[in-house]
């Protein structure tokens, strides 16, 4: 309590120099600790402010930030129990909804260890979505968001290689912007080449400040495809924009079908190992449909299902409280038993359907009638 107490007023101290404030803050919270007993000074502190609760992660947006017509940055400022990321991870975001938390992984597009001690996401707001477009367009600086501490793979060696490249699309810029902050900020920048789509100029999410770094960094060039008017590109024609593509370290970040053609022709050139894909949706096995009647026991509700809809959406827009996280089968928050049937995993469509397994909900969809333990 004390040691996580310290850290909380040396961040403070930092952050809104309210020095004289503290020794005074720390004397009230030690009498406090026997005058609220049984509950902790905690519980009292996260009710003033809610980013004390030591209990629960939480930030605050404090500003939003547009980028393009459907994209914005949300900065945050974390609470007690943020201890930081690398460029690259994401950030699990509990929002509240209509009374109703939704989580979502979102990449933090902030470098790590800003001076202000705040963190950004940004959110590209989906076609029929739920929480981007509440990001995007309703969120409002004061709103407290829940959080999960910083996670993932998608990270540079701390060593960089001395070539890099990276392939992005629409949002996908968002973790490699975190990365190019990095990597712009050391002394000896790497030969980065970074090809990035979007529709059009205009919805380049960062568009001004890549194309202000590239023209002042010769070690930076960028590549910008604009679909609306050149189609999508295809790996092979990374031969063009990047002749030497096979002697660079990738990463690659967007749509499931640019992620899907980078992993093959990686594979066929022999070099997979040379690259590193972050995916924002799974990638689901296509041409099933048969699904059937599910009952979620614990809460006595029921649907219909398709034999494509992961069964986590199925609980959800039954009005069943569903946990889940990243959505797309790498966290395992959304495991439930299955009580009886069958059910299909989405990424490789196979069907399984012991009584008792866990289940992953949110890559699973109904292979007929199914009664699972929520
Ligand atoms: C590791 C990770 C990092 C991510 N980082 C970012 C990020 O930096 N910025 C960002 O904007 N998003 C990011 N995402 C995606 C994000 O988590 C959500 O999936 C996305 O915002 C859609 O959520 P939603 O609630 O609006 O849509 P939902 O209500 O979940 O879905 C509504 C509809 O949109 C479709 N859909 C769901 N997800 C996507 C998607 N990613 N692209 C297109 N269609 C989709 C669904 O199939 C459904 O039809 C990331 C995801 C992961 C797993
Ligand atoms: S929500 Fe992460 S594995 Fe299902």
């Amino acid at each position: 309590m004390t040691a996580a107490f310290d850290a909380l007023t040396r961040a403070d101290m930092e952050d809104a120099r309210i020095r004289p404030g503290l020794a005074v803050r720390r004397r009230l919270l030690d009498a406090m600790g026997w005058l609220t007993t049984p509950l902790l000074p905690d519980d009292y502190l996260g009710l003033v402010n809610a980013l004390w609760s030591s209990r629960e992660l939480r930030g605050r947006v404090e500003e939003v930030r547009p980028e393009t017509a459907d994209a914005a940055t949300i900065v945050i400022r974390p609470g007690r129990g943020w201890a930081g990321h690398r460029a690259g991870q994401y950030v699990r975001v509990g929002v509240d909804i209509d009374g109703v938390r939704h989580w979502r992984s979102y990449s933090l597009s902030s470098p790590p260890q800003r001076a202000d001690g705040r963190i950004t996401i940004t959110v590209k707001a989906t076609v029929e979505g739920l929480v981007s477009p509440y990001l995007v367009r309703r969120v409002r600086p004061g709103v407290i968001l829940r959080l999960v501490p910083a996670e993932g793979e998608f990270v540079l060696p701390d060593e960089p290689p001395a070539r890099l490249l990276f392939v992005t699309a629409g949002s996908g810029i968002t973790p490699v912007a975190a990365m190019l902050h990095g990597l712009v900020a050391r002394r000896e920048m790497p030969d980065v080449v970074l090809v990035h789509s979007a529709r059009a100029p205009e919805e380049v999410i960062f568009g001004a400040q890549l194309r202000t770094t590239a023209a002042r960094l010769p070690s930076l060039r960028l590549y910008e495809r604009h679909t609306r008017t050149d189609g999508r590109i295809t790996m092979a024609q990374l031969r063009d924009t990047c002749p030497d593509w096979r002697q660079r370290h990738v990463w690659a970040c967007g749509p499931t079908g640019m992620l899907d053609d980078a992993e093959r022709h990686w594979r066929r050139a022999g070099l997979a190992d040379r690259l590193h894909v972050e995916r924002f949706r799974s990638a689901t096995a296509s041409g099933f449909r048969a699904g059937g009647r599910v009952r979620f026991l614990a809460s006595g509700r029921q649907a219909d299902a398709d034999g494509a809809t992961p069964l986590l959406v199925v609980g959800e827009n039954a009005g069943v409280l569903m946990p889940s996280g990243c959505r797309m089968g790498i966290c395992y928050s959304c495991v439930a038993r299955l009580r009886s049937g069958r059910v299909r995993d989405l990424r490789t469509g196979r069907e399984h359907g012991d009584e008792g397994v866990l289940i992953q909900t949110c890559v699973s969809a109904a292979a007929g009638a199914v009664d699972i333990d929520l």
